[in-house]
């Protein structure tokens, strides 16, 4: 084989004169009569080839007798028959673009004509060409044939991304005096919010492991064992539908420090955040804002905010129960006696959208509606305000005239200005909250206020997001269930309260507030971790709390709980979606992009089709039967 000399990114005119060897894949093949042009591509780059039919000489076959002849009319016999995706070798003679340099090119200045040809392998034809400039073909295509699909430069530049992470990561956190350590991936059942993929066992019929959701339980375990910082890039397995942002199979940057307290572990991990986007951006990220999770979720309706653009939430109960309009008296009488803060506490929100009067259409708004109504809200009220025939704003469309008795002080309230549209959601605390945060979002698309996924750099807006409640109730099943997991500690003011607290006293514990905290960035979640509880009195309690009985806990977590009985240090960690992070480096939402054999909204991987069946013999062998039957068998 012609080994290469050099890479297809590589010759630039300090070249011109040199004999160079290159490999690579045809990209594109241009015939020009007396010549035949082909770009030839490596993952470094692409160098333009000429085959000259009518100068053999030029390029190194000096002495023009017959047997250069002859071996001359071969080589451009055999460069008439190649095409795109061929995998050729070649030799030839560094020149000046004789047709005109391209600029877009950094080898744009040079070509090589080819003197010696070898074809390593011809293609067969291929489904679609991994043109970085032409119409991408859909997903399905592209996933079924993905080693094509990841020739486009683009996806190779994504695989280095990741690879430039890992190294960023490793280095970060290695000059730190963290130890990396490798976890098991068959692993126990454990309850940690999603659905676990599992595994039969063959030597103990009847019994599975279970991927991990994460290294969790070990990152802890490895504390008590005096590790003292652990770090991993860690696969995780969650048996979840697929989302834009949600594999069921994905990569974490895993983390746990002892003998620190949240503001230690925070500290570090923002010198962390500030070093990757060094690295791989060459943004130098300020310190990042805390925010408590009340305020994001009365400002933003949701916990990881998108700061990115105004449109604040408003609660404007007070004033909505002046109106006569009974949508909102009827959502305000939702339990009126609960506090502040409480979940069934009706409320009115209102966002008011500069703008809004001439971009949201009618169209638009009555869409809105059925945006809520997922979230249990009945709808959403609107009102304009135009400009009146003396200049002055006027309330217009939609609930105008219930507002209209009260118009200045809702004007001074809301803030109003001709122009605007004015949304309001009313309902139960939770319900409105979620559904107006939901909406905040839409409406900020629809307003042109969303930026493009940050690959031009940036902007960039972080948040630490921090006081989480430590449980919620789950709708279905009216249990409490913890809003990190259950190994995450209240926070140390709230302590005292949490075991005091009776666990049938429902207002004292949803007050109870973790020391949980998580990294939003432009309204993604990037990273979420805690502080541990390292007290096994405590760790019960949670536990008696989420409903496990002390059998069931210590049949599940009795590791656990011994091993924080023989002197677990104070611990906390955290864990970064570490496709997240490739997705904003690159500037992407859809995060198949940026794994190099991701699955689809099903879970499948459509080039290995997995999953598959497995032979009866097979499932008997560790000791399972599969109980599905196919619909036309039924
Ligand atoms: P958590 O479940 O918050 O915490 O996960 C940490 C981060 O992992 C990313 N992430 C995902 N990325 C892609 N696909 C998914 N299905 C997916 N699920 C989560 C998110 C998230 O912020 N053990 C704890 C961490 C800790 O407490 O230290 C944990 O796993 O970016």
């Amino acid at each position: 084989m012609l080994r290469r000399t050099v890479t297809c990114g590589e010759i630039r005119e300090s070249h011109v004169g040199q004999t160079v060897r290159l490999n690579g894949w045809v990209n594109s093949y241009r015939d020009h009569g007396n010549l035949i042009f082909i770009d030839l591509r490596d993952r470094y780059g692409l160098t333009q080839l000429v085959f000259d039919k009518e100068d053999a000489v030029s390029a190194g076959a000096t002495s023009g007798s017959a047997g250069d002849k002859h071996a001359h009319a071969g080589l451009m016999g055999a460069a008439d028959k190649l095409r795109n995706e061929d995998v050729i070798a070649i030799e030839g003679k560094v020149r000046v673009r004789i047709g005109g340099e391209n600029p877009k090119l950094p080898t744009g200045k040079v070509e090589v004509v080819v003197t010696n040809l070898e074809v390593l392998n011809k293609t067969a034809n291929p489904p679609f060409l991994p043109d970085d400039n032409a119409a991408l073909p859909n997903e399905e295509l592209r996933l079924t044939h993905r080693y094509i699909d990841l020739r486009r430069p683009s996806a190779q530049k994504v695989l280095t991304t990741r690879h430039n992470l890992y190294k960023s990561t490793r280095a970060y956190f290695d000059q730190h005096g963290f130890t990396e350590v490798e976890t098991p991936i068959l692993y126990k059942s454990t309850p940690e919010g999603a659905r676990e993929f599992i595994v039969p066992c063959r030597n103990v019929p009847g019994t599975f492991y279970a991927l991990p959701q994460s290294p969790q339980l070990f990152k802890q375990i490895l504390m008590v064992s005096g590790l003292d910082r652990y770090m991993q890039i860690c696969r995780c397995f969650r048996d979840e539908d697929p989302r834009a942002d949600r594999q069921p199979e994905f990569t974490q940057i895993d983390l746990e420090m002892s003998f620190v307290r949240r503001e230690h572990i925070m500290e570090m991990m923002e010198g962390f955040v500030r070093r990757l986007w060094k690295d791989l951006a060459n943004v130098d990220v300020p310190p990042i804002r805390v925010m408590g999770y009340r305020e994001a979720m009365e400002d933003y309706g949701i916990d990881r905010p998108d700061t990115r653009y105004d449109l604040k939430i408003k609660d404007i109960s007070e004033f909505a129960a002046k109106m006569d309009f009974k949508v909102f008296k009827d959502a305000l009488e939702k339990g009126k006696d609960r506090p502040r803060f409480n979940s069934k506490r009706g409320v009115v929100k209102m966002i008011r959208v500069p703008g809004g009067a001439e971009k949201l259409t009618r169209k638009i708004t009555d869409d809105y509606s059925n945006l809520v109504k997922p979230f249990g809200a009945g709808g959403v009220a609107v009102v304009k305000i135009v400009k009146g025939e003396d200049g002055s704003p006027k309330l217009d469309t939609g609930i105008a005239k219930f507002l209209e008795p009260l118009k200045a002080e809702f004007l001074t309230l809301s803030g109003g200005q001709i122009g605007d549209t004015i949304l309001f959601v009313a309902d139960a605390y939770a319900i409105a909250t979620k559904a107006i945060g939901e909406l905040r979002q839409k409406v900020a698309r629809d307003m042109g206020l969303v930026p493009r996924p940050g690959a031009e750099g940036g902007p960039w807006n972080f948040l630490w997001v921090v006081d989480f409640p430590m449980f919620e109730k789950n709708k279905e099943t009216g249990k409490w269930v913890a809003m990190h997991h259950p190994f995450t500690s209240p926070r140390d003011d709230q302590m005292q309260a949490f075991l005091n607290a009776d666990v049938e006293d429902d207002d004292t514990i949803e007050a109870i507030v973790s020391a949980g905290y998580d990294i939003v960035l432009n309204g993604q979640e990037i990273a979420g971790g805690s502080v541990r509880i390292h007290d096994g009195a405590v760790q019960s309690k949670v536990f008696k709390l989420l409903g496990l009985t002390p059998e069931s806990a210590k049949e599940k977590f009795s590791f656990l709980l011994e091993a924080l009985s023989f002197g677990a240090p104070p611990h906390a960690g955290i864990a970064f979606g570490l496709d997240r992070l490739v997705m904003n480096f690159v500037g992407t939402d859809n995060i198949r992009d940026v794994i190099a054999f991701p699955k689809t909204q099903i879970g499948a991987d459509l080039m290995t089709k997995a999953p598959s069946p497995v032979p009866d013999k097979n499932q008997a062998e560790v000791h399972i039967k599969s109980t599905w039957v196919p619909p036309e068998k039924k």
